[in-house]
């Protein structure tokens, strides 16, 4: 016994020397905002390194701690005392390496190595940027300031093509590309055993993610609670933890779920690939794996007949145990959860697309899979807090089509409603011209770039021509992570103002807008879109986001090709973006307005980056290029909210330190409010 804790006392002596990642991770910061890059790097690696150590201890604690005793007694109070003997041999003060739900999230969130990528940058270590700079971007793919670092890196000289990679990928993701290739050039018996390497990379480290679900809990409300209350309480959230495990590491940040988890993926690839290679044995058994997880699928009870078949009609073959063990413990531990949702009350949402029916209890089959359409029909996630689905594609009674609101705050609303006052009074290009679709409204329309040499030339604020840019921005990275596309380019941007002539509104049967489709011409009779010119056949998604409802009619209809036929209606309100794919699946026109006037902002995306509207890209450099130290500022804390919390800045701006919730809510306000 003796030698082992010997052995122990010496890793903990390494382990010792770092101090906690948070305290590293506020003085890199610190140092990064003093303008320090090489103090800044060193110590912001130091974090990532100790958080690593801190794991890894907590890691090999927790397995070392296996269950013991038999008793529930025995079972937690000596698992604690090891746990707590072994975290205080190796990490010395176990409490002082705890990290706050929001520092885990700041590590989780990759924004160290956002600091990193200019430390590095500013040091000229153009590799590390680089590399920093992408396993950033891999865990905020919708951050526009990213986006443009990893694009100027592919293209500076003296970066290396393998520099942009993701420093902090799962081992068994990297494995999992490595066999994937190898099967793309046919080498199937050197992918066979990636794959294998990869599939048990990937059980370990669903165990390790199990482990470590164990960890500590913030203390709460200290509410009177019986016990078997508090334990109950703890112990589904550690379970819910542990099932969560699985798709957490399937998971690419900012993507959609994915129809299957990586376990799944890896037997599918597995049992195709030994057929191939001939080895039915093999074969059969990934095909008895998979069905535990899909019992009732015939492709491949068909499969794994045939491969019985090869191997002379031979049945009664087992899964592979580690699959087997993956499967009982998981379902295990879902009948644990739902009992608790039935009996006790605790919510549990299954993520897993797999679990069989007959574990869930019968008073709640209903409920969840009612969850699970929901889940289904829902988009990719949304990167801003703020930002919620109000009608889903389903509800909107269409597919590519949805309603978000808080897009926009009221604030924000107003001030772009200033912004058309401005230009208004500035007399400049924003008269009210009689609209071309009915005689009875005025219509105006300002574009970003018409707004910001506008701005620049004194007519209008210049806060408010960028807040208009920057809307328009949400508005694409909102389009481009709902309906989960490629890259969008702006094709056009537009505020428009439909405004009621007074007086002559009596007994109105027009429309504001008649119906069309924003890409192809619609042809109500052959109820047919022809995508040709003069349609803007390049338009891929369309968005509007509205400014106000102070208006009467005015609301955004759907009708099916004939034109007449309306599918879904919407009202607007400040802050609502309704987003639709631009073919004839989305013919739309706008209801007559009655009273009032009616403000939007239009966009239209394209996927075709030769068909970016060329005027978005000099109204960046008027937004970015130009601007004076304290504009830029500004920008940072308008390009938007959660995605941007993190962006860099190299001034005094205190406001990017990780620290406390508090301190973060109240820079958001202060952004807020300086719109
Ligand atoms: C803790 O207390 C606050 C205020 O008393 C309350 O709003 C909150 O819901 C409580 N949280 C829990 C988990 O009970
Ligand atoms: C059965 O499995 C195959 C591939 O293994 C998959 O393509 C198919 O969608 C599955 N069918 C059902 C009903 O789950
Ligand atoms: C979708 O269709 C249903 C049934 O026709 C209707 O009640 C609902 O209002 C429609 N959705 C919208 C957003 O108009």
């Amino acid at each position: 016994m003796r030698f082992p804790l010997i052995l122990l006392a010496l890793t903990l002596a390494r382990c010792l020397s770092l101090p906690p990642p948070d305290e590293l991770l506020m003085d890199g910061v610190a140092l990064f905002s003093r303008g320090d890059w090489s103090g800044a790097r060193d110590r912001l690696w130091e974090a990532l390194r100790s958080l690593r150590e801190v794991r890894g201890a907590r890691l090999r604690c927790g397995e070392d701690c296996g269950p013991r005793g038999s008793h529930l007694e025995e079972l937690v109070l000596e698992r604690a005392d090891c746990l707590l003997s072994c975290e205080k041999l190796q990490l010395g003060q176990p409490s002082l390496y705890r990290l706050t739900k929001e520092t885990e999230k700041i590590f989780q969130r990759g924004s160290p190595y956002n600091y990193l990528q200019l430390a590095h940058y500013k040091l000229k270590e153009l590799d590390e940027a680089a590399a920093a700079a992408f396993t950033f971007y891999m865990r905020n793919p919708y951050h526009e300031q990213i986006q443009d670092d990893v694009q100027r890196y592919q293209r500076m000289k003296g970066v290396q093509k393998q520099s942009l990679r993701d420093l902090e990928e799962p081992s068994y993701k990297a494995l999992f590309s490595q066999a994937i290739a190898l099967l793309s050039e046919s080498k199937l018996a050197s992918a066979v055993w990636k794959l294998e390497e990869s599939m048990s990379a990937c059980l370990s480290a669903v165990q390790a993610c199990r482990t470590l679900c164990e960890g500590t809990r913030e203390k709460e409300n200290q509410t009177h609670q019986e016990i078997s209350e508090v334990i109950a309480d703890y112990y589904t959230q550690v379970l819910q933890c542990k099932q969560r495990c699985i798709l957490d590491l399937t998971l690419e940040p900012g993507r959609k779920r994915p129809k299957q988890d990586s376990i799944v993926s890896h037997l599918k690839l597995l049992q195709d690939t030994y057929a191939q290679l001939g080895e039915w044995e093999s074969a059969a058994e990934i095909s008895r794996s998979l069905l535990l997880f899909h019992p009732r699928n015939e492709s491949i009870i068909k499969k794994l007949q045939s491969y019985e078949y090869k191997l002379g009609g031979k049945s009664g073959g087992k899964p592979r145990e580690s699959i087997a063990s993956y499967v009982r413990r998981t379902l295990a531990e879902k009948k644990l959860l739902y009992y608790a949702m039935e009996n006790l009350d605790i919510p549990f949402q299954d993520q897993d697309l797999w679990t069989p029916e007959d574990i869930i209890p019968e008073s709640l089959r209903d409920r969840v899979r009612a969850a699970r359409a929901a889940a289904e029909d829902a988009g990719g996630e949304l990167p801003y807090e703020e930002v919620s689905v109000t009608l889903s594609p389903r509800q909107m009674n269409g597919t590519v089509r949805v309603t978000l609101d808080g897009v926009l705050s009221k604030d924000e609303c107003e001030s772009l409603l200033h912004l058309v006052q401005e230009a208004e009074a500035s007399g400049d290009g924003f008269k009210g011209r009689r609209s071309s679709h009915t005689p009875r409204e005025k219509i105006q329309g300002l574009n970003v770039l018409r707004a910001l040499q506008m701005a620049k030339a004194g007519a209008v604020d210049t806060t408010r021509a960028h807040l208009f840019y920057y809307a328009g921005e949400r508005g694409r990275v909102l389009a481009e992570s709902y309906f989960e596309t490629k890259t969008l380019h702006f094709s056009y941007t537009q505020l428009v103002c439909r405004t009621a002539i007074e007086g002559e509104q009596e007994g109105r049967k027009d429309v504001s807008h008649p119906v069309h489709a924003d890409n192809c011409i619609l042809d109500t009779e052959e109820k047919a879109c022809w995508k040709e010119p003069p349609a803007y056949i390049h338009r891929d998604y369309s968005g509007m986001l509205y400014l106000n409802d102070d208006f009467k009619g005015g609301d955004l209809f759907f009708t099916e090709l004939d034109g007449t036929t309306v599918t879904a209606e919407v009202r607007p309100q400040c802050g609502r973006l309704v987003m639709y794919g631009s073919g004839g699946d989305n013919a739309h026109g706008v209801r007559a307005v009655t009273r009032g006037r009616r403000c939007a902002i239009a966009l239209w995306f394209t996927e075709s980056e030769e068909h970016a509207e060329q005027e978005r890209h000099e109204a960046k450099i008027l937004v970015k290029g130009v601007s004076s130290h304290k504009e830029q500022k500004e920008e940072e804390s308008s390009t938007g909210r959660e995605t941007t919390r993190s962006r860099i800045s190299s001034n005094e701006d205190e406001s990017e330190k990780p620290s406390g919730r508090q301190q973060r809510r109240r820079t958001t306000r202060k952004i807020r409010d300086e719109l």
